[in-house]
């Protein structure tokens, strides 16, 4: 297949690049990318030789771009977003552009010229999940924060042209992935990164927020199926069923570090956090065989111990960029105030 893939510079979107082109050695892949804040030439160093992986710099939502190349390719998988829930909440507006203007450029390429179009969405759709439940593919969709109602905005794009125009498109609703090459701005990047700095650990409230830790190179394996195996207008959940909450993560991250206890510090929540986010995946398992390949212990291990050996990716990004240090002071200075201590 030759696909198009945008946000293939990011973190999920360069997992994914990269096991297609080690798994599927006739594939070629267009890799489109702004290379904004969180996609990251780095992420894709070591394919600069190989002629199956081009490289373009530029945004999904320029249509003139988007139009010469998706004529080239069979399909278009779309990473490229928009993706931290506390940046929504300092500039919402960024979110409809990217995660809103951006699918519905790719979606109008797509259906002129008769191709396939993978979204990758987001759990978050689903809104807050009481106890007990597991959100269905075909439960409504109730977002909370605009992030997840960008995403949503999305999908439902997406839906009406698969209904109106039978354009072909599929949409994955992924839990929350973690793996190397994550930008440091996500829970646990973040706090890996500051634990290894012996920085404190901003937890939001009370830290009893529950979500379902899925592995990056098993999040990608679920997408890739789904593309070349699932059917058209239907949408798939993907996660592990590794439910924990925010507090025993931490938690575990902190000892497998061997730093202790005291760096994790309580500090005022994100606006309307939403509670826990848990989903039932019996579709892609049943219909597509898909599974998880690592238990949450792997996940969370594997996870750190890429971190402690690539400091030099990260220190880059921390120390390198001013983007970093602009919004960290932003999102947890204050909130560190407020807990008595100091964002650094
Ligand atoms: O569920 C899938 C989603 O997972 C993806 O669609 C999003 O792109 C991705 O960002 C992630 O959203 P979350 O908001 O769940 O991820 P985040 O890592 O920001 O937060 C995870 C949990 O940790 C959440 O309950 C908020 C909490 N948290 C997060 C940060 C950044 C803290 O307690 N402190 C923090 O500093």
């Amino acid at each position: 297949m030759k696909l198009l893939v945008t946000g293939g510079a990011g973190f999920i979107g360069s997992t994914y690049v990269r096991q297609v082109l080690d798994n599927h050695p006739e594939d070629e892949i267009v890799n489109l990318d702004a290379l904004t804040y969180a996609g990251n030439p780095a992420n894709v160093r070591g394919l600069e030789g190989d002629p199956r992986h081009r490289l373009v710099r530029g945004d999904i939502a320029d249509a003139e771009l988007v139009d010469e190349l998706v004529q080239s390719v069979d399909a278009v998988v779309n990473f490229a977003a928009e993706t931290h829930v506390d940046r929504s909440l300092l500039d919402p507006g960024s979110f409809l552009r990217a995660n809103v203007q951006g699918v519905y450029v790719l979606l109008d390429a797509v259906r002129r010229h008769g191709k396939r179009l993978l979204q990758v969405s987001t759990d978050e759709v689903y809104g807050d999940i009481t106890p007990g439940k597991h959100s269905r593919e075909t439960d409504p969709v109730e977002t909370r924060s605009p992030y997840s109602a960008a995403k949503a905005g999305g999908e439902l794009f997406c839906k009406s042209f698969f209904v109106s125009f039978g354009t072909d498109v599929l949409i994955t609703r992924g839990s929350n992935t973690i793996g190397p090459r994550q930008y440091p701005e996500k829970m646990i990047p973040l706090f890996i990164t500051n634990a290894l700095r012996d920085q404190p650990l901003p937890v939001y409230g009370d830290g009893m927020q529950i979500r379902d830790w899925l592995y990056s190179e098993d999040h990608a394996a679920a997408i890739d199926l789904v593309l070349r195996k699932g059917r058209s207008g239907e949408i798939y959940n993907v996660g592990a069923g590794n439910e924990y909450p925010n507090i025993e993560v931490v938690r575990t991250l902190l000892a497998h570090l061997g730093k202790p206890a005291d760096l994790i510090a309580y500090v005022p929540d994100r606006p309307g956090h939403d509670r826990r986010y848990a989903m039932n995946t019996d579709k892609i398992r049943d219909e597509l065989g898909w599974e998880p390949t690592r238990t949450f212990g792997m996940t969370l291990h594997e996870t750190i111990d890429w971190y402690v050996g690539n400091q030099e990716w990260w220190a880059a990004i921390r120390d390198g960029s001013s983007d970093f240090n602009d919004y960290y002071q932003k999102q947890y200075g204050w909130r560190l105030e407020a807990a008595g201590q100091s964002a650094g």
